[in-house]
């Protein structure tokens, strides 16, 4: 991504010279819908940015050009209301900042981004992490990468509308270098876990743009909250004995407890494989993951599943699961870093043969999270 152009085209643009920012999207290694039952989750910044130049305007409002989307949006301050498309990604952030007391000023703002968009890697939380940190920083504000996390989820649940856990915002905002983070999404704790080494993290897009705002991620997220409600616990995370409790649930929700209870304990035994440099019990750990999420939490689809299968099948990959809400979107494998290429190569081809059309496939590197670039 060329920074030195994104500042050029906003002089060009807005004639003025801007500040630069970027947020990363996000992979996760394991711990899929868990964390708006206060689970675990084990994300990591990966080296996909959303880019922001920025500068004050004193017009109250915000001009905004979106160089991904080839399209432009302006709003006073004072007026922010959701749209439904990628401007709300833009406005929400402003728009929770200003509720949180912050005297976010009028600013000229030029995006560009690499992160797939659909592809279950965060897109929308690095535009919103990015945003945040841009309207601050003009604003003179310092904030945490926990606060700005906060402030992202809810810009996302109350102003986009999308009922999503702080997984996404927190990996953005707070990721480490070469690592991923066991994030316990109750206390916010987040603990460095160094990657294993001589192995990579390879995507391959399922092709299948998930949609994430409507019906199913919300209606898992309403099974969860009513069978914490069912068995008297705060969130599913604090379910003790899982066969007690699965006695006292009916129908999907006995499902959805399983899943998120033994996804739960996976994201603990995965950072014990990591830590041990063991890769076929993290490779094992996905491979179950993926199975409970297609059974359990029935967010995946027969082609997603296919993929999955493919990439789990292939030599020199240790496992794969479908990562992110689901419905589409990437699939995840722990791969022999010395084997990445063949890998990508072999599941490109062999999942391209059932699409009809090559996948996008990416290896990625674990990086920091969001902050001002200065060049
Ligand atoms: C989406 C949401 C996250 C999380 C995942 C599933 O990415 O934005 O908060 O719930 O789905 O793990």
């Amino acid at each position: 991504m060329n920074l030195a152009a994104l500042a050029v085209d906003f002089r060009a643009r807005f004639g003025s010279a801007p500040r630069l920012f970027r947020a990363p999207g996000r992979i996760n290694i394991i711990g899929e819908h868990t964390d708006y039952s206060e689970g675990f989750v084990l994300p990591a910044a990966i080296d996909r940015w959303c880019a922001v130049a920025a500068a004050p305007n004193g017009l109250g409002r915000l001009r905004v050009v979106s160089q991904t989307f080839g399209q432009e949006m302006e709003a006073d301050l004072a007026h922010l209301v959701p749209r439904g498309d990628w401007a709300d990604y833009v406005a929400g952030p402003a728009k929770t900042l200003l509720e949180a007391g912050v005297a976010v000023l009028g600013a000229d703002l030029l995006i560009v981004s690499d992160v797939p968009v659909g592809a279950g890697v965060s897109s929308s939380a690095a535009l919103q992490v990015a945003v945040t940190r841009a309207l601050l920083a003009l604003s003179g504000i310092e904030a945490d990468g926990v606060q700005v996390a906060r402030w992202t989820r809810a810009s996302e649940n109350q102003f986009v509308g999308m009922p999503c856990g702080i997984m996404d915002s927190f990996a953005s905002a707070n990721g480490i270098e070469g690592g991923a983070l066991m994030l316990d999404c109750r206390s916010l704790r987040a603990t460095p876990a160094a990657l294993p080494r001589d192995a990579s993290f390879l995507l391959v897009n399922s092709m299948v743009s998930h949609r994430l705002v409507g019906g199913e991620y919300r209606q898992r997220r309403e099974d969860c909250e009513a069978a914490a409600r069912t068995l008297g616990v705060p969130a599913l995370r604090d379910v003790v004995d899982l066969s007690v409790a699965l006695q006292q649930l009916d129908g999907d929700l006995v499902k959805r407890c399983r899943h998120v209870v033994t996804e739960n304990a996976r994201v603990g035994q995965a950072v014990s494989a990591m830590g041990a440099g063991d890769l076929a019990a993290l490779g094992e750990l996905m491979n179950q993951s993926h199975a409970s999420l297609r059974d359990d939490m029935e967010v995946s689809l027969p082609v997603v599943d296919q993929l999955a299968a493919i990439a789990q099948a292939t030599p020199g990959v240790h496992g794969a699961r479908l990562m992110g809400g689901g419905f589409g979107g990437c699939v995840i494998a722990l791969v022999d870093t010395a084997a990445v290429d063949a890998v990508q190569a072999a599941i490109v081809a062999a999942y391209g043969a059932v699409i009809g059309e090559s996948p996008d496939a990416f290896a990625c590197r674990a990086v920091a999270g969001a902050s001002e670039v200065f060049q």
